[in-house]
């Protein structure tokens, strides 16, 4: 029974690794991939860790194959006991020694590494964006642009955004493991600070990494980031945008008076400070429903009847308008696409 029980924990144990690495095959959502600079130093502090435990998991297995083999007992040498070694000074004074050496190795870089990333993180750049982390969404606002949005944030390649980091709720933390590390958002004053700086073009998975309620494992967002140029572009797009436009078609028109009527005092479109909901300035590029959903209508009008079934303990309420009624919100809430400048484009 228990041979049973050790091959079915080895078992389980295998696949929920596997399961764990597979979740890493995502694009763009590696620390192995690296594509800004926090995430580039982290990888080589990884590397310099696992190259360690390698060297030290060869070196004892060695050892031990060598005693095995060489201290075994032969043919008629029944009871045979090899001769003991006890309180050897030599011997000890070396298996201290080494791996004292091998945490010097590991814990200069390490430290050292982690005190360059918290300085620069500290320091200003021209374009900075207050992160609000919330039950189960991100809030993004660009300071003296005016420019309010949420769950995808855009970014210029080559260039250090500076963030500012809070709460409106919980313990959230912002990770986008492919460009940096990840920092906690805490409610209250506590404010913390860090900067992006992706190398590449494209869309960037990142994931709340703090366990922070029932739908924390689906409070996705997207980095976008674009060229310094198509930045500028998108940024005056934003900047121009008429939260009271009148949309083209009929059905739209309706959505949108609905929209007026039942979603505003959550949801805001234009710069407004974060609401109760995201910011839907521009819905319409979006590269996810709420972070998870494929960006189709049926999608949309499935969450905003039922939100509940999709992230579990939003605070966004079911049921509030009929389907038809969603169908005509979706419609509207599609058509907002201020920028020419979408994830779509930065995807190629
Ligand atoms: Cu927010 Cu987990």
């Amino acid at each position: 029974m228990k041979g049973w029980m050790g091959k079915f924990r080895a078992l389980f144990l295998f696949s929920s690794l596997a399961l764990v690495l597979s979740g890493c095959g995502k694009e763009n959502l590696s620390a192995l991939k690296p594509e800004g600079y926090g995430a580039e130093v982290i990888l080589d502090l990884m590397i310099l860790s696992i190259a360690i435990m390698v060297f030290v998991f060869i070196v004892v297995m060695a050892i031990y194959t060598f005693v095995l083999v060489r201290y075994r007992a032969k043919k008629g040498q029944e009871n045979y006991i090899p001769k003991q070694t006890e309180g050897n000074k030599a011997l000890e004074i070396i298996w201290t020694v080494i791996p004292i050496i091998l945490l010097l190795v590991l814990a200069v870089p390490t430290v050292q590494a982690t005190f360059d990333l918290a300085e620069e993180s500290t320091k200003k750049s021209d374009i900075q964006v207050e992160v609000t982390g919330s039950q189960f969404w991100w809030h993004f606002e660009y300071k003296g642009q005016e420019i309010s949005t949420s769950q995808d944030l855009y970014i210029p390649e080559g260039e250090r955004v500076y963030l500012t980091m809070k709460s409106s709720d919980v313990i959230h933390s912002f990770w986008v493991p492919s460009i940096a590390g990840k920092v906690d958002t805490n409610p209250g004053d506590n404010e913390n600070s860090m900067y992006l700086e992706a190398y590449e073009e494209g869309v960037y998975w990142g994931h709340c990494a703090e366990l922070c309620g029932p739908a924390h494992s689906l409070m996705d967002f997207r980095v976008v980031v674009v060229s310094p140029e198509e930045f500028e572009q998108w940024v005056n797009d934003m900047k121009n945008v008429d939260p009271k436009a009148e949309p083209e078609t009929t059905v739209a028109q309706e959505g949108q008076e609905l929209f007026q009527n039942n979603c505003l005092s959550c949801h805001a479109i234009g710069s407004a400070p974060k609401g109760v909901g995201p910011n839907l300035t521009n819905f319409g590029d979006r590269t996810k429903i709420a972070g998870i959903l494929e960006p189709t209508k049926e999608n949309l009008v499935d969450w905003i009847v039922n939100p509940d079934e999709f992230k579990p303990g939003n605070n966004m309420p079911s049921n509030l308008v009929s389907e038809e009624e969603a169908s005509k919100i979706a419609e509207y809430l599609m058509q907002l696409q201020p920028s020419k400048i979408t994830p779509e484009s930065a995807k190629e």
